[in-house]
């Protein structure tokens, strides 16, 4: 658990202090509203969070507190404020107008390819800034990458990050084998001590599919998600998909997904290398005249 020094006694806020005027979603871990100020009707998202005991003892609650009030960028969600009652904690952030980009998808499914080139190089940049301040997100997802009005991204849900390296130093080898099955790595999925950066860079490449092919090429259950992944299926995925589409995928992205999935941990680029090799792509379409091959780097 990331380790965090806030208290229910520094906590002088009330829940009173906002309405809630819509209900977002029923997260697993918490719900989600829209709430706005009672006193000038400002807005702001609102995560509720039920706890028993002493809430310093859910590592879920602390990695987001911890999170949230440590990471400061334009691609992460901002926390407005923490208010913790006693058998609820009550997260304010601002509120993501366009939600989550799985929702938005759904509605969107003709978003140029330039805009989505944006909303994955904005992912990135979160991602980047993450790594840099020696946290994992562990559950990087479309749910988890949020939307303003203005389509810029926000990183959310830190209920699953860590840490990556121990005060001492040493490299943090992570023992708990959540999140989301499809876009789970493989390390993860069969349940071997992992390093959290890598497979955080395997989550990004499922999410760049998706956000190509609004699927994923993983589903079902962890050991058939694991068999999948090591017969590569990925790449028939792809074809299917774009014979379906119509369409061919640059070899160059076709290049970058295959780099951030390798099943061998440590060939998979580092977030600095994904950003390079992400920026070297001309964002003004998806498509290419020749057909892809896999690893002809
Ligand atoms: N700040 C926000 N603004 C707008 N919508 C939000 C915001 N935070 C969360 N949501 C919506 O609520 C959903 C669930 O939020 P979040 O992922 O933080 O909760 P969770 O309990 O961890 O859920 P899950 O386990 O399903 O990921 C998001 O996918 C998004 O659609
Ligand atoms: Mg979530």
């Amino acid at each position: 658990m990331i380790s965090n020094s806030f208290t229910q006694e520094a906590c002088t806020k009330h829940s009173e202090d906002y309405e809630v005027t819509e209900m977002i979603d029923y997260g697993s871990f918490g719900d989600i509203f829209k709430v706005k100020t009672v006193s000038d009707n400002k807005i702001y998202a609102m995560k509720q969070i039920k706890y028993r005991g002493l809430f310093q003892n859910d590592p879920y609650i602390m990695n987001e507190i911890y999170c949230l009030t440590h990471l400061k960028h334009k691609n992460i969600i901002c926390l407005h404020e923490i208010i913790i009652d006693t058998d609820e904690i009550h997260i304010i952030m601002e509120y993501a107008a366009n939600e989550s980009l799985d929702k938005f998808l759904v509605d969107h499914k003709d978003m140029e390819f330039h805009h989505r080139y944006k909303l994955f190089s904005q992912t990135l940049q979160g991602v980047m800034y993450c790594h840099d301040m020696d946290v994992a997100h562990r559950d990087l997802t479309p749910s988890n990458i949020l939307l303003t009005k203005d389509m810029v991204v926000k990183i959310a849900d830190f209920g699953l990050a860590v840490k990556c390296f121990t005060e001492s130093g040493e490299p943090v080898y992570c023992t708990d084998y959540i999140g989301h099955t499809s876009y789970l790595a493989p390390e993860v999925l069969s349940q071997n001590p992992f390093l959290p950066k890598p497979a955080d860079l395997w989550s990004l490449g499922i999410t760049l599919l998706f956000l190509i092919f609004y699927s994923v090429p993983y589903n079902g259950l962890q050991e058939d998600v694991l068999k999948d992944i090591l017969r590569d299926t990925w790449t028939t995925f792809v074809e299917s998909k774009s014979k379906t589409a119509g369409i061919v995928v640059k070899q160059d992205i076709v290049n970058i997904v295959e780099s951030c999935l390798r099943v061998k941990v440590n060939s998979r680029p580092s977030i600095c290398d994904l950003i390079r090799e992400w920026d070297n792509i001309a964002p003004d379409s998806l498509l290419d005249t020749e057909t892809f091959t896999v690893g002809s780097k």
